[in-house]
């Protein structure tokens, strides 16, 4: 396949770090050091479907597209208000889509999971014109009495449209199952026949495996997808890493000896926004002007489950 089109939408509240620091025991200096994050984007009366659904006509928009070219909706989301139907349903009818249209919470490598699914399906002659919209509030997961998790998220919107090309050059599926280092749990309703005890609680995070994960997941991906994909790193010409932690992608940089100035960077000011990270930070470049027919981009994303995938794209 081949992405025609990219869409990005965010919620108007920014929060600063200084703006947490009233009201938690943080500092702006804390988390800028830690994390490289300096604000955020939180909903505060928007709904994250019509995030979706502004972050994908975008992306129609520029595809050249309307919502009846599509003939296949994925939607990666992590939580939502909606416990059914699936947000895909939510957002498709706001886009007004009548084309199957799936769910799948894979976290925050959620993106690059929806582009296997859409290459596997064009290449099995089932799609032709697949849009993809990454829709995430994770601020509605975390505790905000819990200054070591809350501090780190962002919500918004990414979007891309894609149609019949050769341009994903590869892609690469990883999964490490342990629940227990990104997890958050909620009540179902109770039944007369219930008789296990369930407990319900925020966003919970063991920070320093994750960390460790999330370098090692991605430099390896990025080795194997390379390879897979025929390209040595220096044809590369960007690397679009999961804004989840500058010291992350720091870490990254330097295992992987590539310029800094290879990889873009959002995390400044969008924060952790999960599957919707890589999509906005696509969108984003793209609207700047930063790729050229041709250029190599190497996708990298990991997180909960514990999930990591790469993607190679000739853009
Ligand atoms: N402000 C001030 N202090 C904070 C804080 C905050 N927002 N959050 C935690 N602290 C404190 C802790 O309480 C601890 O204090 P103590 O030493 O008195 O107990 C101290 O800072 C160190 O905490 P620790 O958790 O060991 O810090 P860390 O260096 O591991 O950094 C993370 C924490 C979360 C920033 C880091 O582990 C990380 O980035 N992990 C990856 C998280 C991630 O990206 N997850 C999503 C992946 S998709």
């Amino acid at each position: 396949m081949r992405i025609i089109g990219t869409g990005s939408a965010l919620p108007k509240k920014v929060v600063t770090n200084d703006m947490l620091a009233e009201f938690m025991d943080t500092s702006d200096e804390w988390i800028t050091t830690r994390t490289g994050i300096k604000s955020r984007h939180v909903i505060s009366d928007e709904n994250i479907e019509d995030l979706g659904a502004k972050a994908s006509r975008k992306a129609l928009d520029m595809a050249g597209m309307k919502p009846r070219d599509i003939d296949f909706f994925i939607c990666s989301n992590v939580v939502t208000e909606y416990m059914t139907p699936g947000l895909s349903s939510v957002i498709g009818e706001l886009l007004g889509l009548t084309c199957p249209m799936i769910d799948i919470n894979c976290a925050c490598p959620g993106f690059i999971f929806s582009l296997d699914i859409a290459e596997s399906y064009y290449k099995a002659g089932k799609v032709k014109n697949v849009l993809i919209a990454c829709v995430e509030e994770p601020t509605r997961m975390a505790s905000w009495n819990d200054r070591s998790t809350c501090v780190l998220f962002g919500d918004g919107a990414g979007s891309v449209v894609l149609t019949a090309g050769d341009n994903i050059m590869a892609t690469r599926l990883h999964a490490e199952p342990a629940a227990d280092k990104i997890w958050q749990k909620r009540k179902l309703v109770s039944t007369p026949f219930i008789t296990k005890e369930e407990t319900e609680f925020p966003l919970q995070m063991k920070g320093r495996d994750v960390f460790k994960f999330a370098v090692n997941a991605c430099c390896h991906g990025m080795d194997e997808v390379l390879a897979q994909a025929g390209i040595s790193k220096d044809k590369v010409a960007y690397y679009m890493v999961h804004q989840a932690n500058q010291r992350i992608i720091d870490a990254i940089i330097n295992y992987m000896g590539e310029p800094a100035s290879k990889f873009p960077v959002n995390i400044t000011d969008h924060g952790n926004t999960s599957s919707a990270s890589c999509p906005i930070l696509l969108d984003e470049c793209n609207r700047k002007g930063a790729f050229k027919k041709g250029d190599i981009l190497a996708f990298s994303a990991f997180g909960a489950g514990l999930l990591s995938a790469e993607a190679v794209i000739e853009w």
